[in-house]
């Protein structure tokens, strides 16, 4: 594993935006795997800004997300096909037709499930999936104590995690009570993987996930056990890794 350290949010979002640049460079028409939360909208914006510069094209590029709330459409503002037209697609020239999201609003869950396996299948696998943590550890929406072996599926959110993303949501509003996910199994046959992360309140988890043992309780400690993975993260949020002596480049 390679760990990259920024100073701060603005340099990891940099950092994460250079590796996923240099994969459309090399490979136009690679398929990113992307991820919604606060992590990666720096990531995004500074892609955007190469994109207006000329520096970069998505024209041949197919991207994939993770997750999506069951129950809330491509319409819906927090929904996450929502959420990546305004922090990226509309802003670049990626093909909307090559664009793949959860259909949240799909009424066979199971078929939906078997759909967005065969859309990864059919793109021929992901080459680079870019990765948030939550705090508890999940990946995607993959709670903790959920089956290491599981490709997309149902899942139903935890306390916890309809607690932190209720600050997307317009006070009072409902929070979607599940989510179509990516499973595990989907994440790790990615070829290359980058986590990014940042801030103090990812520390404790960070260096659970890179050093502690690889258990279901703490789902992103799986990545451990992937050959390629990259980890960005800003100074907070890698200081408990450092502290165990982890060899981390500048
Ligand atoms: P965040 O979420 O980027 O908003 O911290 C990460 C996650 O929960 O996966």
């Amino acid at each position: 594993m390679r760990i990259y350290e920024a100073a701060d949010y603005r340099g990891m979002s940099r950092r994460a935006a250079n590796i996923i640049s240099a994969h459309v460079i090399l490979k136009p028409a690679c398929v990113l795997g992307l991820a919604t939360g606060r992590t990666p909208v720096g990531a995004y914006q500074q892609l955007i800004e190469w994109y207006r510069k000329g520096d970069l094209s998505f024209r041949e590029t197919r991207a994939v997300n993770l997750d999506e709330y069951r129950g809330l459409g491509p319409g819906h503002p927090q929904s996450y096909r929502f959420f990546m037209q305004e922090q990226l697609f509309s802003h670049i020239d990626i093909r909307p037709e090559n664009t793949f999201i959860p259909d949240g609003l799909a009424p066979d869950a199971d078929a939906e499930c078997r759909r967005y396996n065969e859309v990864i299948r059919t793109l021929g696998g992901i080459d680079l999936q870019l990765l948030g943590i939550g705090r508890n550890g999940h990946i995607g929406f993959n709670e903790p104590g959920r089956a290491f072996e599981l490709e997309t599926h149902l899942v139903d959110l935890s306390a916890s995690t309809r607690a932190a993303n209720a600050r997307f949501f317009p006070d009072g509003a409902e929070i979607p009570g599940q989510a179509f996910t990516m499973g595990i199994k989907s994440i790790m046959q990615a070829r290359r993987i980058l986590v990014a992360v940042s801030g103090a309140e990812k520390a404790e988890i960070v260096m659970r996930a890179f050093t502690g043992p690889v258990v279901p309780g703490v789902p992103c400690s799986i990545l451990q056990l992937h050959p390629d993975v990259t980890l960005v993260g800003d100074r907070a949020a890698l200081a408990a890794l450092r502290k165990t002596g982890a060899r981390i480049c500048g």
